[in-house]
């Protein structure tokens, strides 16, 4: 399973990095905006920080602004992914992209319906927003599960990413399912490390140490 760093805070994918685990990272408009920059100068930042996949989104609505918005990101560097909205304007770009060869990430995917779409255009990742399915009373970790359900009946290559994840549970439920990619926040992927029982338990080891050897608590 893959881990990509939903943000596009040089800060904060500077510190999830240096753990060694993130696979690569996700953005979209909206996180863009956050850091105030133009996304080609913020992805590039990117790019020089993680050597794995790079997701960045067309803010186009029409197919065919969409298409060129996504060769300029293509062009940014080798690791980038096109971002397209599922809509019917971002299915015949991702479509045309991918006869491209440019890599897509059919996003704001909600349904296992809408998925079916998205491995049709030939996309290279699909991404269902599970916490915002929860969000509207429907368990998003049912919908991931009978997208890789369905891709696996029709051995479609759409890798299926795990996105608006909310918390440590949503990624062991991803996990279970199988999901191939999950892309979180910093704050999730510290709560993915953190338990109490490490913490007490690490406490205890380090006293019992310091005691027997007579050393000085730091
Ligand atoms: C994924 O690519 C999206 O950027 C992200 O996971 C959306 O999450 P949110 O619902 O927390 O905004």
């Amino acid at each position: 399973m893959k881990f990509f760093l939903d943000s596009a805070n040089i800060e904060e994918i500077q510190r999830a990095s240096a753990w060694g685990i993130i696979d690569g990272v996700t953005t979209n408009p909206s996180l863009i905006a956050k850091e105030g920059a133009p996304v080609e100068d913020q992805i590039r930042r990117i790019s020089g920080i993680i050597d794995g996949d790079i997701s960045a989104e067309v803010v186009a609505t029409s197919a065919k602004e969409m298409i060129a918005e996504g060769r300029l990101l293509a062009r940014i560097h080798r690791n980038i992914i096109v971002k397209i909205p599922l809509v019917p304007e971002g299915v015949i770009a991702a479509g045309a992209l991918a006869k491209d060869g440019i890599r897509t990430n059919v996003t704001l995917c909600f349904s296992a319906a809408q998925a079916i779409v998205a491995a049709k255009t030939g996309a290279y990742v699909v991404s269902p927003f599970i916490g915002r399915v929860d969000d509207i009373g429907w368990p998003g970790v049912e919908v991931l599960s009978d997208i890789l359900a369905i891709y696996r009946n029709y051995g479609f290559k759409t890798q299926v990413l795990a996105a608006s994840v909310r918390g440590p549970l949503h990624v062991v439920q991803a996990a279970k399912a199988g999901a191939h990619i999950v892309t979180l926040t910093l704050k999730v992927l510290e709560q993915l490390i953190q338990h109490p029982l490490t913490e007490k338990g690490l406490d205890q080891f380090l006293k019992d140490h310091r005691e027997a050897f007579d050393l000085t608590p730091a």
